[in-house]
């Protein structure tokens, strides 16, 4: 996290988790999820907006993960992102991200401390919670018609960016998306940072930047999130894009867990 890009007026909220954070259960394919502290992630999100995880993959599985890319076989569709103003670049959605275990496994096991997030905001931001596990949610999604897998793979090379945008694909939204760096800034690629724009009503707009190392998750709100006011809790609006790559290759992983109609 850019932390020189927060503004002095930046608004700080108290934590106070309701129970423990679900544990990230072990796995030999995603050794590094278990060092993650679920309190410290949440209370950097209510206070940034953005909240940045410690890798979550090894360079091998984002290597695994860039591979797919080429894999048309793995794919439900694929966006030519400047055919619909979207900005510049392609991305892909996976047909099935069980065929991926690397993606699935992330999927499923980040998907209950999420939900452990997303069901504190749900009394602030007056809305639904959301069952534990991913498989509750999915099969919620596909009675309410959104069956249509939505983890993508996101390719830019220079000149391509995406403009801010939010992520919604029906009436069931889960309220927190990740997105996972699988290239090293620097190294792979130059320019292509995250922009966060939270629109604060009645306020200027505040400008978020993030800049993730190779196989860091950055976890965001997918169309707004809670911020405490005077009489209990205002909904602030957040778009999120990317700037323009300048040289090189920049891929990303993007987790939204609710499907698409
Ligand atoms: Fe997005």
């Amino acid at each position: 996290m850019n932390q020189s890009a927060l503004p002095a007026d930046t608004l700080f909220l108290p934590v106070s988790p309701a129970g423990r954070p679900p544990r990230v259960p072990a796995s030999d394919d995603l050794p590094l999820l278990d060092a993650l502290d679920w309190g410290r992630l949440y209370a950097q999100l209510n206070e940034e907006g953005v909240a940045l995880t410690p890798p979550l993959l090894s360079r091998a599985q984002c290597q695994e993960i860039i591979d797919t890319f080429e894999q048309p076989g793995l794919f439900r569709s694929t966006v030519v992102m400047q055919r619909h103003q979207f900005g510049r670049g392609t991305y892909k959605y996976y047909a099935d991200p069980a065929a991926v275990p690397v993606i699935q496994n992330l999927r499923e096991q980040l998907y209950p401390s999420m939900a452990w997030m997303a069901n504190q905001w749900a009394p602030q931001l007056g809305e639904r919670t959301f069952p534990l596990s991913l498989e509750e949610l999915l099969a919620e999604c596909a009675d309410n018609g959104q069956s249509r897998s939505t983890p993508l793979i996101l390719q830019y090379g220079p000149g391509d960016y995406a403009c801010l945008h939010q992520d919604i694909y029906g009436d069931i939204v889960f309220p927190l998306q990740i997105a996972v760096m699988l290239n090293q800034p620097g190294d792979d690629f130059t320019g292509g940072e995250n922009v966060f724009v939270e629109q604060r009503p009645r306020f200027q707009s505040r400008a978020i930047v993030v800049k993730p190392e190779l196989g860091q998750g950055m976890i965001f709100p997918v169309r707004h999130r809670p911020i405490r006011s005077k009489h209990g809790f205002r909904r602030h609006p957040m778009r999120h894009g990317t700037n323009a790559v300048e040289t090189g290759q920049r891929t990303t992983l993007g987790l939204i867990f609710h499907n698409a109609r």
